[in-house]
């Protein structure tokens, strides 16, 4: 097979050889730290084909074993029982709102001030936050906590927000419905959904889109992340209709909406930049800030405050999105060490092809075919004794885009900082397009009794 080898040294010189169009190799240092970026030819990325399988079906290369954890989602409340159940005062039947006045279901238009749902008691949402946390530390999922995917659930029931027609947002949890479920951004979900279905009918006073957003407030919190103080009025469709009348939002069996963002979307990978970013990087970070992030009414800080603290959870699964791995080595507690990491450590583009991370044990890093990662590896060796960790191309957007950058190196410096503009941020995230509907803030309280 002809080989093609693109070398760039520094920023200047740059040597092409070529012998076939299977294998590129870029090679190249960029300020301060050096990236190196090595890949297979497969296509341009994107992973449509390899998105959204059956969650039933049993991966065998998938290392977490993802699919066989998606079972056990299915008998969760079996293994809630087995641990010790919900919360005492909960050990059995639904838990009515305090309020003899409250309804079973928030009411379906925007609810006044004095109105029922307005009336559940401050206690309520404390026995709510409690159940939350109790079911947060889980052994049976991922690297053992239900943070990160309960966090992801809030995030992209809320990214679908657009300021300028009002649409979107995570009021009426869309995401119920398979109009906005089976956006292929939103492949994986489900399951976080049915983690909290034991909740939802143990506490039928909170609405699903509240109840969504009050667990990634708990997850964060309880992971050691910042405290955010929860304003519950979040108001459920009562059908896929009420979705589809936003006019954003059409069923679709496969493929997205638009409004979430694709990791790799642009990049060409056909050259790279003297500073080795492959092509249409700079097109990846338009989508990021104008197609997603300035849609939603967030500025360039927001968004890197909103990437250092959300990745720094959980990891990607190839059966869901195609890629694979976490991207920190503590991906089930808050930290900047996603900022950090990302800024000291050296990053290389790989793709499905390259099976040498297998032989270094870093099979989980490997992304299904057709998608592109960027891993802490090397084929040399280099990082063989790390953690096994990656990144997205549009992670890496933050420390190629000088604008970005300036935020990402300003959190790497400080932690405390970052879990505070992480906190506004993400309030801010949730709260999007549900202006009207929103109740004062809860009292704080309930998690700290459950830890
Ligand atoms: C440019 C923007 C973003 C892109 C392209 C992106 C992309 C992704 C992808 C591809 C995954 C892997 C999903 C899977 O395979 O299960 C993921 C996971 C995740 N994302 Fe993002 N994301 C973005 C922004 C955010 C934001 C703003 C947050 C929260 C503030 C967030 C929180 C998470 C979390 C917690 C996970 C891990 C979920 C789990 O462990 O199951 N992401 N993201």
């Amino acid at each position: 097979m002809m080989l093609l080898l693109l070398t760039v040294t520094g920023f200047s010189s740059l040597r092409l050889s070529s012998s076939t169009p299977v294998t590129h190799v870029a090679r190249y240092a960029a300020s301060p730290r050096s990236v190196t970026m090595q890949h297979g030819g497969k296509g341009f990325g994107g992973g449509e084909a390899t998105r959204d399988p059956p969650p039933t079906v049993y991966d065998p290369s998938d290392p977490k074993g993802k699919q066989q954890a998606i079972h056990k989602a299915e008998s969760f409340a079996e293994y809630l029982a087995k641990r010790g159940g919900f919360s005492d005062s909960h050990k059995s039947g639904v838990c009515e709102p305090r309020s003899a006045a409250v309804s079973k279901v928030a009411p379906a238009t925007a609810p006044a001030s004095g109105s029922p749902y307005a009336e559940l008691a401050d206690a309520y949402f404390a026995d709510i936050r409690r159940e939350l946390a109790l079911l947060m530390d889980n052994p049976s999922w991922d690297d053992g906590s239900l943070a990160p995917v309960l966090i992801r659930l809030a995030w992209h029931s809320s990214g679908t927000y657009d300021k300028a027609s009002g649409t979107g947002g995570s009021n009426g949890a869309g995401m119920r419905f398979d109009a906005e479920a089976s956006d292929c951004e939103n492949a994986g979900l489900h399951t976080a959904r049915a983690f909290l279905e034991p909740v939802k009918r143990k506490f039928p006073g909170i609405s699903y889109s509240d109840l969504w957003v009050l667990a990634a407030y708990v997850g964060i919190e309880h992971t050691g992340g910042p405290s955010i103080a929860f304003r519950p009025g979040r108001v459920d469709w009562e059908g896929e209709h009420e979705l589809l009348a936003g006019g954003w939002c059409n069923p679709m069996p496969r493929g997205g909406h638009g409004r979430l963002p694709g990791a790799e979307k642009y990049v060409a990978y056909d050259s790279a930049d003297a500073a080795g970013r492959p092509s249409g990087w700079q097109k990846l970070c338009g989508h990021i800030r104008d197609e997603v992030f300035y849609r939603m009414g967030f500025g360039d800080r927001e968004i890197v405050a909103l990437l250092c603290g959300g990745h720094v959870y959980g990891r990607c699964h190839r059966g869901s999105s195609g890629y694979a791995g976490a991207w920190v080595e503590h991906p089930t507690r808050f930290s900047n060490e996603y900022a950090t990491d990302m800024l000291e450590d050296e990053w290389r583009l790989v793709g499905h092809e390259d099976t040498w991370l297998d032989d270094m044990g870093a099979a989980e890093l490997r992304p299904a075919a057709g998608n592109r990662q960027y891993v802490n590896k090397c084929p040399l060796g280099t990082g063989g004794d790390d953690a096994n960790q990656m990144m997205l191309l549009s992670d890496m957007a933050l420390a190629w885009d000088p604008d970005f950058r300036v935020h990402l190196e300003a959190f790497a410096a400080d932690e405390a900082m970052l879990a505070r503009e992480f906190g506004a941020a993400f309030k801010k995230l949730t709260e999007l397009g549900c202006e009207g509907v929103l109740q004062p803030e809860v009292a704080a309280g309930g998690l700290a009794a459950a830890r």
